[in-house]
C-alpha cells in the first residue's frame, strides 16, 4: 500500500493532532535534570523494600482491578469513603477519562454544533497557561477548546471579571484548574477557587499535580461540591514518576461513571505497592518537601541577585525569565553546560524558562553555570 493509502487509513482527526510533547529523558548519563519537575530525591528505604519483596512468582497474576487497598489508604487520609477516589496510570490517564466520561464529541451535523446547549456540553475549558496536555486531550477527543488566558501575573480572574470578559463559558461540560498552576509557578487561594468552582455548571477538575509545595491544598472542595474532582498524583511530591500513580477525590457518582470508562487492570501491581507503602512513611516525604521548598527559595533569591526575574512559586520548579539572552538561547547554552531545563514556545511564557528544584548541589551547580554564562 502506497504511503498516502497507509495515511488514509488514520482518522483525519488523529492526522492533524498536535501530540504533546513530553520533556527530554536523555539518554546520556551525567546531565543535571531539571526540566520535568520531577523530585530530586528517591522514594523512601521503605517503599524501594516494598517494591522489591514483591519481584517474585506473582508478577504473573493480574493486579488488583480496583487498586483496593490504595483506596482504602487514600480514603483513610483524606477522611472520605473509598467510592470517592480512583486511581490512575498517573493522573494523566485520569484527565483523559474525564474527558470522554463528562465532553461530547463535537458532532458532525452543523444544526446541533450550532446549538449552545450543545456546545457547552461538547466543551473542555481551561486557562491558559496552564497544563498543555488539557488541550490535547480536548483535540484527541474532537471536544471543543475553551482556552481563557490568566491574569498577566498568572493570577486567576475572579468570577465578575470572568463573567464581564465574556469569553469563559460558565456551562462548560468540562473546566480544568491547574491549581497550583503550572508552567508559572503561582499558588490559588481556596477561596478564589471556591468562587469559580460555585458558578461553573459543568465538572470542574482541580489538577493539585504540585499541591504538597504549596500554601493551601482545595481538596475540601471535592467533598462539598458533587461537581468538583481533585487530582492528585504520587509523581511530584512522592518521587514516583516511573510508576505511574495518580488519582481523583470526588463525588461517588462521577467517581462511579469513570470507574465504568478506565481499563480494567489500570494500575500496575508494583505501582499499587509502591503508593500504599509511600503513604505508610509519609514523614519522609514531608521532609523532602521542605528541603525542596528551601532549595527552590535559595535559588530563587540567588537567581534574582543575577538579574533574573524570578516568579514566585508554590510548586517544585520555578519560572524565571532570564537576563541578557532569549530564554530559548538561555536553554542551549545550559545544555551546553549538560543542565537540562525546560522552555515553552506558548506565547505567554515565550520569554521564561521552567526550572525544575533539583538537590541543593545540582542548584549551586546551575547558579555557577549561569554566572559562567554571565
Ligand atoms: C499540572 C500537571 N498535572 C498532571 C500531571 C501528570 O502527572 P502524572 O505523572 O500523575 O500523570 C503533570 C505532569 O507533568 C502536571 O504538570
Amino acid at each position: 500500500m502506497s504511503r498516502t493509502g497507509l495515511k488514509k487509513l488514520i482518522r483525519p482527526l488523529v492526522r492533524e493532532l498536535h501530540a504533546y510533547v513530553p520533556g527530554e529523558q536523555p539518554k546520556i548519563k551525567g546531565l543535571i535534570k531539571l526540566n520535568t519537575n520531577e523530585n530530586p530525591y528517591p522514594p523512601s528505604p521503605k517503599v524501594l523494600r516494598a517494591v522489591k519483596n514483591s519481584v517474585d512468582s506473582r508478577l504473573r497474576l493480574y493486579p488488583n482491578p480496583t487498586s483496593e487497598k490504595l483506596r482504602e489508604k487514600l480514603a483513610k487520609l483524606h477522611k472520605c469513603k473509598p467510592e470517592n477516589i480512583i486511581i490512575g496510570n498517573g493522573s494523566d490517564e485520569l484527565l483523559a477519562l474525564a474527558v470522554r466520561g463528562f465532553v461530547e464529541p463535537v458532532a458532525a451535523d452543523v444544526n446541533r454544533r450550532k446549538n449552545r446547549a450543545f456546545t457547552s456540553a461538547a466543551t473542555v475549558q481551561y486557562f491558559t497557561p496552564s497544563y498543555s496536555l488539557y488541550r490535547v486531550l480536548a483535540d484527541i477527543h474532537g471536544a471543543a477548546k475553551n482556552a481563557v488566558a490568566l491574569k498577566q501575573d498568572f493570577g486567576l480572574p475572579v468570577v465578575e471579571e470572568l463573567k464581564r470578559g465574556k469569553f469563559w463559558n460558565f456551562d462548560a461540560a468540562l473546566t480544568f484548574v491547574t491549581t497550583p498552576n503550572a508552567p508559572s509557578g503561582r499558588g490559588y487561594i481556596t477561596a478564589e477557587l471556591e468562587k469559580i468552582c460555585h458558578a461553573q455548571k459543568g465538572v470542574v477538575v482541580l489538577d493539585e499535580a504540585y499541591v504538597d509545595f504549596a500554601e493551601e491544598n482545595a481538596l475540601k472542595l471535592a467533598l462539598k461540591f458533587p461537581h468538583v474532582l481533585v487530582a492528585r498524583t504520587f509523581s511530584k511530591a512522592y518521587s514516583l514518576c516511573f510508576q505511574r500513580v495518580g488519582y481523583f477525590v470526588g463525588n461517588a457518582e462521577l467517581i462511579a461513571a469513570l470507574d465504568k470508562i478506565r481499563d480494567s487492570y489500570n494500575v500496575n501491581g508494583l505501582g499499587q505497592i509502591a503508593a500504599e507503602a509511600t503513604l505508610d512513611d509519609l514523614d519522609y516525604y514531608r521532609a523532602n518537601f521542605w528541603k525542596i521548598v528551601f532549595t527552590r527559595e535559595k535559588l530563587s533569591r540567588e537567581l534574582a541577585k543575577l538579574g533574573f526575574r524570578v516568579l514566585p512559586s508554590q510548586t517544585n520548579f520555578i519560572l524565571v525569565e532570564p537576563p541578557k539572552f532569549p530564554a530559548k538561547v538561555w536553554l542551549q547554552k545550559l545544555r551546553g553546560k549538560k543542565i537540562l531545563v525546560r522552555w515553552f514556545s506558548a506565547p505567554e511564557v515565550i520569554d521564561f524558562l521552567r526550572i525544575t528544584i533539583g538537590t541543593p548541589s545540582e542548584a549551586a551547580a546551575l547558579v555557577k553555570m549561569v554566572r559562567g554564562i554571565l
